[in-house]
């Protein structure tokens, strides 16, 4: 499964990503966290220290991926190197043996737009789907649309776009559908964050409903997860109990039992047989 998480600014994409990979970690399944977002913290909200976190390096495409030549003349990408010696390079293994690699970086103030790195996300997800299909992939991404425009995220085949009950944040959902859709990704989720009300949630249901995205699971607003955040550590080692780990526990499981549709439209098995 190559799952996407979108949305917002300050949605949480980040808390959420960070809290599934560990989670679907622990169900058994190889986890790789890819941060997508050039102002990083992926890591940390994993649970990575700062030490660990300071030695990450940008994955580049160069020693990384290749393109090969089959012999009817048709063109596949490859990694050059196990993944695990590319962890091993540019990442770290945090908790839980998740995988971690940073993906995109700014090159310095007024240095100029790293469009190419995009191109080079995309490649790397698809190519993980090719080489290691078993594996979860979670890819966070920055808060902007460019994710989508530079179809970034269009080798996922899942897209989960974290939505707070405010009518902007809904905007968001709203411009990013159309836009999945466009990509055709074929397996399109919206997750509620921030609730706190039945408000809240009759709101993001029907804004949803009238998109026709499925909302795949709600993480009530939770001060655990603030806590987390100002202690710099991952919300699952600060409070592995809280209200908003018990919905996200459950939305892994919601994605595990349900059918992964590959580009086609097809049904694949669910990702429960990939787990060891
Ligand atoms: N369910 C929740 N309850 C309370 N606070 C939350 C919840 N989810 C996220 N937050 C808080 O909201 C802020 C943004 O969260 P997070 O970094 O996960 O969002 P993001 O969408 O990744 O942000 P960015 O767009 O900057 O990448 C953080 O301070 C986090 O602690
Ligand atoms: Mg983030």
């Amino acid at each position: 499964m190559r799952i996407g998480v979108a949305g917002k600014g300050g949605a949480g994409k980040t808390t959420v990503a960070a809290t599934m990979a560990r989670l679907f970690a622990r169900r058994g399944f190889d986890v790789n966290a890819l941060d997508g977002d050039p102002n990083p913290n992926f890591a940390s909200a994993l649970g990575l220290g700062a030490g660990e976190t300071a030695r990450l390096t940008r994955v580049p495409r160069e020693g990384v991926m290749e393109e090969r030549i089959g012999p009817g003349d048709e063109a596949s990408l490859h990694l050059t190197r196990p993944l695990d010696e590319i962890v091993r390079t540019y990442g770290a293994i945090g908790p839980d043996g998740v995988r971690m690699l940073t993906m995109t970086g700014l090159l310095g103030a007024g240095k100029g737009c790293i469009c190419g790195q995009h191109g080079m996300v995309r490649e790397f997800v698809d190519t993980l789907g090719t080489v290691r299909p078993d594996d979860v992939t979670i890819l966070d991404t920055e808060a902007s649309l460019e994710h989508m425009s530079r179809a970034t995220v269009g080798t996922v085949d899942t897209l989960l776009i974290v939505v707070e009950p405010y009518f902007r944040a809904l905007q968001t959902l709203g411009r990013t559908v159309p836009l999945a859709r466009e990509l055709e990704i074929p397996n399109v989720y919206a997750v509620a964050n921030k609730v706190r009300s039945d408000w809240d949630t009759t709101t993001i249901r029907e804004y949803a409903d009238r998109l026709g995205v499925e909302v795949l699971g709600e993480v009530p607003y939770d001060e655990a997860v603030a806590k987390a955040d100002r202690e710099n550590r991952s919300l699952l080692d600060s409070e592995p109990g809280s209200p908003a780990v018990q919905a996200i526990d459950a939305m892994v499981d919601a994605l595990i039992a349900k059918p992964v549709r590959d580009a086609t439209g097809e049904a694949r098995t669910s990702a429960s047989t990939a787990a060891r």
